[in-house]
């Protein structure tokens, strides 16, 4: 974020260590303040004033653990979180990495409701990583640039609730790749990189680079570029979900329209979809239940 022109001021907030964090960023050659604070007692000045606010906070997955699994100790983090941007920084963009996604996105959107300033087009559950992966395994299996194709990814941001739908990709393009092999990697990136950390933690920099690549396309829209299509999980009625993910265009208000599931899916995707609904609900119910008896 840093690097990012669009940036005019870096506030950073955890528990310890933020102030060198700081200042060893502010050495990058960019006229930005760059500031960093430790602890609750930090959090709203940290927050003033802010146009985007990415949160990638709360504790990360261990081997064998699903990222719901981390409900219990990321849900209070998040709605703590939650009630500090509400407070400060209202009309702020949200960009939330802290998983459990599924969950902790009903959290923001029902504390901010709770607070009355929910502006539903401002809450983003970042699933940019999918994205990503999607791309990556693709290029390398069709070995082509890593750029060449872009896949929609809809429903959520956990295992078999994240829906790549190959069937966008043009021409016979979905004849040459195994499906089901790419579709599971996508699904399951993440325990990829958290098997491979053997119980140090999840994806932190391939989501850094994810985290700030979307952050950057919100700042772009904020600004006035127009036709910025990203992807994101976020609070919209789909197929009785009341928060889904999918592709999405950005622009001065945050999100300005969410582009609807494809008419021409495949059986499997039509079928995925359906299988993935109901797991959605119930993680959309258990962020909401958490607001309201936790609030
Ligand atoms: C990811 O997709 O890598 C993140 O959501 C972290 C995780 O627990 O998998």
């Amino acid at each position: 974020m840093a690097s990012n022109p669009n940036v005019s001021r870096l506030s950073l907030y955890d528990i310890v260590r933020t102030p060198g964090v700081a200042v060893d960023l502010s050495h990058i050659d960019r006229k930005i303040k760059v500031e960093g604070y430790n602890g609750q007692d930090n959090l709203l000045k940290v927050l003033d004033g802010s146009d985007v606010v990415i949160i990638p906070a709360g504790v990360p997955r261990k081997p064998g653990m699903t990222r719901d699994d981390l409900f219990n100790t990321n849900a209070g983090i998040a709605m703590n979180l939650a009630k500090a941007c509400a407070t400060a920084c209202p009309k702020a963009c949200i960009l939330v990495i802290c998983n459990p996604v599924n969950s902790t996105v009903p959290i923001f959107s029902e504390t901010f409701k709770k607070m009355g300033v929910l502006d539903p087009r401002k809450i983003m559950g970042v699933t940019e990583l999918d994205t990503l992966r999607a791309r990556t395994f693709l290029a390398a299996e069709l070995d082509v640039d890593e750029n060449a194709y872009t896949v929609p990814i809809v429903g959520g941001h956990a295992g078999t609730t994240i829906i790549p739908l190959f069937s966008q990709l043009p021409g016979d393009l979905i004849e040459q790749i195994d499906v089901p092999a790419l579709t599971k990697r996508v699904q399951f990136g993440g325990d990829e990189v958290v098997v491979a950390k053997a119980g140090m933690g999840s994806a932190t920099l391939s989501m850094a680079y994810a985290g700030a690549t979307f952050a950057n396309s919100v700042l772009a829209g904020l600004k006035g570029e127009m036709n910025i299509i990203e992807q994101a999980y976020f609070q919209q009625d789909v197929l009785g979900c009341k928060f889904f993910a999918s592709q999405i265009e950005l622009g001065r208000n945050g999100i300005e329209r969410a582009l609807p599931i494809p008419k021409d899916i495949t059986v499997s995707e039509q079928k995925a979809i359906e299988k993935a609904v109901p797991v959605i609900q119930e993680q959309i119910a258990k962020g909401i239940k958490y607001v309201e008896q936790n609030f």
